[in-house]
Parts: C-alpha cells; structure tokens; sequence
C-alpha cells in the first residue's frame, strides 16, 4: 500500500522538479543544512529534496509534532534525526543544540529556535539561511545586528501569507475542529482572537463552515477589515460569553487565561492556530482552584470541569491544533509544496552567495516569488 509520506511526495510537484534540479545543479555540495522542524510528510519531502541538492541533513522536531513515521523515513533514506517527539522544553532544547553542534553552514528555522542558540555559541562557517514563521521573524528582527548573516523569513513572502497562512491554515483549522470533535459547526458562534493572515483564513473556513463567527483583534485597521469582510467585531467579554469554540491565532502569550473562565460558556472549545502553546495559558487554567477536575480524551481533548458543572475543552493540548490530535494531516500538500519550494529556491540563494550580507531578517526576494509562482502555475494546470 502506498504510504501517507509517499502520496504526499509524488503531489508535491514543485519540489519533485525542483529535487531534479537540484540533482544536476548541487547546490548545497560539501554543506550541512541544519533544522528544527515539524517531522511530518510534507518536510519529509522538503528535506530530501535539500538532501538531493548535496547536503547533508540533520534534523530535530518541533515540540510536540514530530510524527515517528516521518522519523523513520528520514533517516532510512540518509537524513540524521535528532531526537523524538517530546512535550518537554528541556528535552527540546537538547535536541536543538545537538542540531547546532554539528555546525551546519546553513540553517533551516522554524520559530527562531537555531538562530537564536546560535548566538549563544556561534561558529564562523555558517553562511546565513532562512526562517518559517510570523514568530520566529519576531524573534529574530531583535537580534539582525548579532546575527549579521542573510537569513531570508518565508513567511514574509505573499505567497506563504496567502497560500499558506490564509487559505491553509483555515482549511486545516476546521478539518481539525471537526476530525476532533466530530461535531458540526452549523449555527455554532465562533470567536477568533486575531485578524492577521491566519485568522482572516480560520474566520472565512468557519463561516464557510456555516458558523457565525466573531473576531477580535487589537489594531484598530485591521477591525474595520473584518468589519467589512462581513465579520461581527466585538468586545472582548462579550464575545466570550456568547462563544461556543474559541480560536486563538495572534502569535502571542496569554490570549485566554484563567482570568476568563468566569465568563466561558459551558462546553466551550478552545483551540490554539498559533506557533507556540502559549496563547491559551493552559497550565493556569488547569491549576485554578475553580477547575475540579481535568479529564483527558478522546484523543485531542481535554476538558476542565468547573466547580460549577461547566466544562471547558481543550483541543491538541493547547498545541497548534492542526498538527495535533487523532491522525493530524497539517497543512494541504499544495500550501506546503508552495512554501518550501520557497524554501529550497531560498536556500540555494543563500548557498551560493546571490543574496547580500544586508539581507539579515528580510522577506524572500521577489524573484524567487515569481519563479515559485510561476513553475506553480505551470505544473498545477
Ligand atoms: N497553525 C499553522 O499551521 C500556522 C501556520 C502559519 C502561521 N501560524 C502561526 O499563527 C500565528 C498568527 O500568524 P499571522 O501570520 O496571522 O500573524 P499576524 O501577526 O499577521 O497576525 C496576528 C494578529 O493578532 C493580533 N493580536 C495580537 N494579540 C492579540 C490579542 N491579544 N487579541 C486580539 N488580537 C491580537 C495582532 O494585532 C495581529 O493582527 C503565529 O503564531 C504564526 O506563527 C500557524
């Protein structure tokens, strides 16, 4: 039987042409790419398409996401994988340093996790590389001076932004919210916290998903545009007493907290879309002394029970919902394929020396956005 990994690498269409590519170019000869990343199929496909390129690849996961079979299938096919799935920082943090002690010349990040190790113990070889996400930009526009290398954010490309952020991450949002719970979203008032690129594409899936759907966000402009995409904007207190599922997507800490479990409503969903598990403060709701006891499963739940009666339930832990629970399929292979095509064309520009030493944090160039979009158009017909 053909196996998830291997659908999912023979649909990604841009990287297969771009391994081919990179099989007669060798772009990344006598260089080691180092990353920490979510192990699942897509980055399967991603790595061994760098690994064609002539790099030697060492991998670690992501905390709480890394999938044994994507694990398994790197390192039978030559990629070194530190590590295993851990829910544990400290353990993480290992694994991360063991990535960085083999000293890789390119660095392939995802939340800023290497880079900023990196620091704390550089080496002179390394030449620069890139980094995924809104948070790991974040993290790393605060050390451009100390970092002094080209590192070029995928995230900032338009393409990641709307492919992947918007459309994606809202799709997968609700296949998430569904897989997990098994319930419908018909009728069901929805409150998003965030209106960047991933809450525009979670709010839109929910009310494609027949849902009413509210958000909250902090930047006044951004309100009006969800105002004017046909969404309610509401108050805070609010939108949380009317709300049936709760979806954070901001990138920040402590969005919903303890301090909101007076005004949740019994059997709440709340579900996190953001990198990090911090935007629900889980571990301070689950030590409130308002919450009796704390039931786990089926498989991605977890449901406080309050005092009260009411229940509150958790999905994937806090973790980004859609690489969580039962059998989590992540983003569709199309975003994915689109988003490390950027990637793989990013690096080899780092690699071979096409970007300037100024290019420290700064968005993919534009024509590697136009070359990616363009084979995209071209291979998709
Ligand atoms: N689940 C996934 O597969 C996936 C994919 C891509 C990005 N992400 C993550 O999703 C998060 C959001 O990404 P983005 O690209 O939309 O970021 P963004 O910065 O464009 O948007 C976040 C929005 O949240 C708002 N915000 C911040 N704190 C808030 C608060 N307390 N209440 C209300 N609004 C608040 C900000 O004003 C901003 O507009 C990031 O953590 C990113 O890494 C997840």
């Amino acid at each position: 039987m053909t196996s998830r990994i291997d659908w999912v690498r023979s649909n990604c269409r841009l990287l297969r042409a771009i391994a081919e590519d990179f099989a007669r170019t060798r772009p990344f000869r006598e260089l080691t790419i180092g990353t920490g990343i979510h192990l699942e199929p897509k980055t399967v496909a991603l790595l061994l398409t760098l690994k064609d390129g002539g790099a030697r690849v060492i991998s670690t996961g992501n905390l709480n996401s890394t999938q044994p079979e994507a694990v398994e299938y790197l390192r039978a096919n030559g990629v070194e994988v530190v590590g295993e799935r851990t829910t544990d920082e400290g353990e993480h943090d290992r694994y991360l340093r063991s990535v960085l002690k083999a000293e890789p010349e390119l660095i392939l990040d995802n939340g800023g996790d290497l880079f900023a190790r990196y620091l704390e113990d550089p080496y002179e070889r390394v030449l620069g590389g890139t980094e995924e996400t809104t948070s790991g930009r974040m993290r790393l526009a605060r050390l451009r001076s100390r970092l002094a290398r080209p590192i070029l954010v995928i995230n900032d490309s338009p393409i990641k932004q709307f492919a992947e952020n918007r459309h994606a991450v809202g799709q997968s949002v609700l296949e998430s919210f569904v897989r997990i719970t098994n319930r419908a979203t018909n009728g069901r008032n929805v409150l998003v916290f965030g209106y960047g690129s991933v809450g525009k594409g979670i709010a839109a899936s929910f009310r494609n998903g027949y849902a009413s759907v509210a958000v909250i966000e902090r930047d006044p402009v951004l309100r009006l545009e969800a105002s004017f995409d046909g969404f309610q904007v509401t108050e805070r207190d609010a939108g949380l007493k009317t709300a049936e599922i709760v979806i954070t997507a901001t990138g920040e800490e402590g969005v919903v907290t303890e301090a909101d479990l007076d005004v949740l409503r019994d059997r709440v969903v709340l579900i996190n879309a953001g990198h990090f598990p911090a935007e629900i403060a889980v571990e301070r709701i689950a030590a409130d002394p308002r919450v009796a006891r704390r039931q786990d499963g089926p498989e991605g739940v977890t449901t406080f029970v309050l005092s009260d009666g009411r229940a509150i339930h958790l999905l994937a832990g806090g973790h980004m919902v859609n690489l969580g629970g039962p059998r989590p399929l992540g983003n569709s292979i199309e975003s994915m394929d689109l988003g490390f095509a950027l990637q793989a064309r990013c690096l080899e520009a780092v690699a071979r020396g096409r970007t300037s030493p100024d290019d420290v944090v700064v968005p993919v160039p534009s024509s590697i956005n136009a070359t990616v979009a363009e084979a995209f158009l071209e291979l998709y017909r």
